[in-house]
């Protein structure tokens, strides 16, 4: 059967490592696009913080734009009304959908000021930024509801694994009695490398050269990029409440090398666990690193891996692991909602 054409407007805010692979994700996906949702898609925006914005209503020379080595200004790309601010951005790109990947921040701004604008303007909006996500869950989500659009968020945790798409459409009925696990791949690279003898700033060092820590790596070492996702966790997957301030923190640092060493000889395993339980109507949350025996499934996650156990009501324990991803695997996560929201245009 012939599919009719869809024509869809796609907008980028931020284009950093993660939407640049979510454009190339796009390009070599095209066919099949057009394929399954005879699908036409072409970014009418794309905007940064310091190398301006670029707007065109008959779509942007992606592939030409992805070539440039030194990303460079986009004004020379640009071919439509004037725009000097993201908020302009918002009302001026004309598109359906908004995939946000600017930088996390504690207090989610100013992603969550232009999440909700776009939202309130009737645009579905796909993120990968966790800070919006953890402060602002509720209010989002609900609007998104209110305006009859899509907010997903699937990049916030562990990727594109499969988390909260898991739970939304394969776990039906279930409740989440707690999870575990280890979510922040910095960290756990860190901890895994110092156990071989390197040391903690070249551990870290990689992990910046891949793209992996965050812009402000300090936001990884001091447990709050743990702390932010498992927020999210807890607001999604177990309807708590409970914000990235409320949930206990312990960090890592050069000093527990010498605890990761001594863990080794005595053959246990050091790693930087995030947990959420049930204590009456409240979520609990806490990431701090643990000790582990070496049978448990937590200390045989290495490097960049992660791993996500969930233990509920219908299904027992699950365990989703995600085994060394890279910027690939984030863009995929943009992918899949996008493909979430053409299946299912509303909540
Ligand atoms: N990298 C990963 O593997 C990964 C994995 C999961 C989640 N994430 C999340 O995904 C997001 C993007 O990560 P990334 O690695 O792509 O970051 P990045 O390489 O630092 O890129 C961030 C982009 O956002 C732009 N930007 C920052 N503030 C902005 C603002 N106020 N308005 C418009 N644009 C703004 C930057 O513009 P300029 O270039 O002009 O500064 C840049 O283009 C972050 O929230 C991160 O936590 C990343």
């Amino acid at each position: 059967m012939i599919q009719p054409t869809r024509q869809i407007n796609l907008a980028l805010l931020g284009f950093g490592h993660v939407n640049r692979a979510f454009a190339r994700l796009l390009l070599s996906h095209r066919a099949w696009l057009n394929r399954e949702f005879g699908l036409e898609w072409r970014i009418t925006g794309i905007a940064t913080r310091s190398h301006g914005f670029a707007l065109d209503p008959a779509g942007l020379p992606l592939s030409k734009i992805l070539r440039r080595r030194n990303p460079g200004s986009l004004e020379p790309h640009h071919n439509g009304p004037a725009c000097a601010s993201s908020a302009d951005f918002i009302r001026l790109c004309g598109a359906d959908v908004l995939f946000e990947a600017s930088v996390l921040e504690l207090d989610g701004e100013p992603a969550a000021t232009y999440i909700r604008e776009a939202l309130f303007a009737g645009l579905h909006v796909v993120t990968t930024n966790k800070g919006p996500v953890a402060t602002r869950f509720r209010e989002l989500t609900k609007l998104a509801r209110r305006r009859g659009v899509r907010f997903l968020y699937e990049g916030t945790v562990m990727d594109g694994a499969p988390v909260f798409n898991l739970v939304r459409h394969s776990l039906p009925g279930t409740r989440i009695r707690s999870l575990r696990g280890i979510i922040n791949s910095t960290t756990n690279h860190i901890l895994t490398q110092m156990e071989q003898g390197a040391t903690f700033e070249s551990a870290l060092t990689y992990t910046q050269e891949r793209g992996i820590a965050e812009a402000d790596p300090r936001l990884d070492l001091a447990g709050w990029d743990a702390a932010i996702k498992l927020s999210i966790l807890i607001q999604a997957l177990m309807g708590g409440n409970t914000p990235p301030s409320d949930i206990r923190r312990e960090g890592i640092s050069e000093e527990t090398g010498r605890l990761v060493r001594s863990a080794v000889r005595r053959d246990r395993r050091l790693r930087l666990v995030a947990r959420a339980y049930r204590q009456g109507s409240r979520v609990i949350g806490k990431v701090e690193p643990e000790e582990l025996d070496v049978s448990d499934p937590l200390a045989s996650i290495r490097g960049l891996s992660n791993i996500l156990v969930i233990n509920t009501d219908t299904m027992g324990e699950l365990a989703i692991v995600e085994n060394n991803p890279s910027v690939q695997q984030t863009a995929f996560a943009l992918f899949s909602d996008l493909v979430t929201l053409l299946r299912r245009p509303q909540a």
